[in-house]
């Protein structure tokens, strides 16, 4: 068997160890689980939002429990992006590196979408048609600004 040299010995087994210093905790795989568990019924929510405005007659008993789902979820969402939840945590995770180089630009991001889904909620809760169209607009908005710079690519 050839011997590895002395430095090329060291230098694997420092990768090696590096490698087990960055496995993600319990905390930070929960984290990515749960966010990912989030976007996904704000992804359903949003849609049936978007499907009943579509309809040209939204009907606002539906509209109203999603609107304020969003708004729930979309205040919860923040602390579900701890440090060391991007891909160095080995879970399969669509967060980009640049949440946490960039963190004030994504805080901020999540600032918009919490402002523009509490928007939406109070105008389902006003029930005009108009509101709820612009407050949706508005919203939407933010997921794309969010995902066009912070979110990878399937
Ligand atoms: C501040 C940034 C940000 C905003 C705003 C945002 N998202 Fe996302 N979204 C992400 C990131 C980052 C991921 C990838 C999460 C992961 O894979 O760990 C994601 C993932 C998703 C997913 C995929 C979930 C899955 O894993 O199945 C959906 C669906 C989604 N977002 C919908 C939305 C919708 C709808 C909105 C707006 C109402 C929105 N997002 C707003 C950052 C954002």
């Amino acid at each position: 068997m050839m011997k590895l040299p002395y430095s090329l010995a060291l230098a694997t087994a420092g990768l090696a160890a590096s490698y087990a210093a960055y496995a993600a905790t319990p905390a930070v795989t929960n984290a990515i689980k749960a966010r990912q568990a989030s976007y996904k019924e704000i992804g359903g929510a949003f849609k049936s939002v978007n499907d009943e405005i579509k309809s040209g007659s939204p009907d606002m008993n539906s509209v109203r429990p999603l609107a304020r789902d969003l708004a729930t979820r979309a205040a919860l969402l923040p602390k579900y992006f701890p440090k060391g939840s991007g891909p160095e945590s080995g879970v399969k995770t669509r967060a980009k590196a640049e949440i946490w180089k960039d963190n004030a630009a994504f805080v901020k991001l999540q600032g918009d979408m919490i402002t523009a889904a509490k928007a939406l909620d109070a105008a389902a809760a006003s029930g005009n048609v108009a509101g709820l169209t612009a407050a949706r607009n508005s919203l939407g908005g933010t997921c794309k600004s969010c995902h066009d710079r912070f979110r990878a690519e399937l």
